[in-house]
């Protein structure tokens, strides 16, 4: 399907939201950023999904990351919703920005519409999408969910740690790793290299192609 991907600049729309008009490159300046899109205002999936992002707000501002989040209504509706997210969410504030899209146009330039799903007149249906945005405005990773499956906050942090290691290092996170586990030594790494980037030393897995080309280290 068409339409904004990894490696693509995010397009520098200018939206309302609950902060007022913002121009998206402006507010994301060079931060890391987290761009995730929900159905609509007042409906249960998103209700526990913004407030988590509540609750981890704290945690992705440690990571130096911004959030924006997008429902189909407007700012009105969006500041009404917020009292119920906060309600169900006790102790936790929805203090990032919500983007207010109730015409379904920033959905289609940032590729958040779900393919199957069209309401009774056809138009279409906002999915739940995420874009991490690195500082160079560039989309790193995208999750696309249907509006029936909520997302998991600890992975996206975990993603997020993993982009962010990665852009620092030449490595790679293996599977199911979690912050702190070891990573993988990139394969455009040679071994010379690597003893000088990695000075805390690595670990070559011996397998049976003896090409030595799955290598753990600690970053
Ligand atoms: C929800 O947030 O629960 C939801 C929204 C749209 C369609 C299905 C579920």
């Amino acid at each position: 399907m068409p339409g904004l991907t990894i490696g693509d600049t995010i397009p520098d729309l200018v939206a309302d939201s609950t902060h007022g008009k913002i121009r998206l490159h402006d507010y994301i300046d060079a931060s890391w950023t987290i761009v995730f899109s929900h159905p609509a205002d007042f409906t249960p999936v998103c209700t526990t999904e913004l407030g988590k992002m509540a609750e981890y707000a704290q945690v992705f501002a440690q990571q130096g990351v911004k959030l924006v989040g997008l429902s189909c209504n407007d700012v009105q509706s969006h500041k009404e919703w917020i009292k119920d997210i906060e309600a169900y969410t006790p102790g936790c504030k929805v203090t990032y920005l919500i983007l207010a899209d109730p015409n379904r146009e920033i959905i289609k330039q940032l590729n958040m519409v779900d393919p199957n799903e069209k309401d009774s007149s056809g138009n279409p249906l906002p999915s739940r999408a995420l874009h991490i945005v690195g500082p160079d405005k560039k989309v790193k990773l995208s999750f696309l969910y249907p509006a029936a499956t909520g997302r998991n906050m600890d992975e996206v942090v975990r993603v997020l740690e993993s982009l962010q290691k990665a852009s620092k290092h030449k490595i790679a996170t293996p599977a199911n790793w979690k912050p702190g586990d070891p990573v993988v030594i990139s394969p455009s790494v040679s071994n010379e290299q690597a003893k000088e980037m990695f000075p805390r030393g690595y670990k070559t897995v011996d397998l049976p192609s003896k090409k030595d080309y799955l290598r753990f280290t600690n970053v």
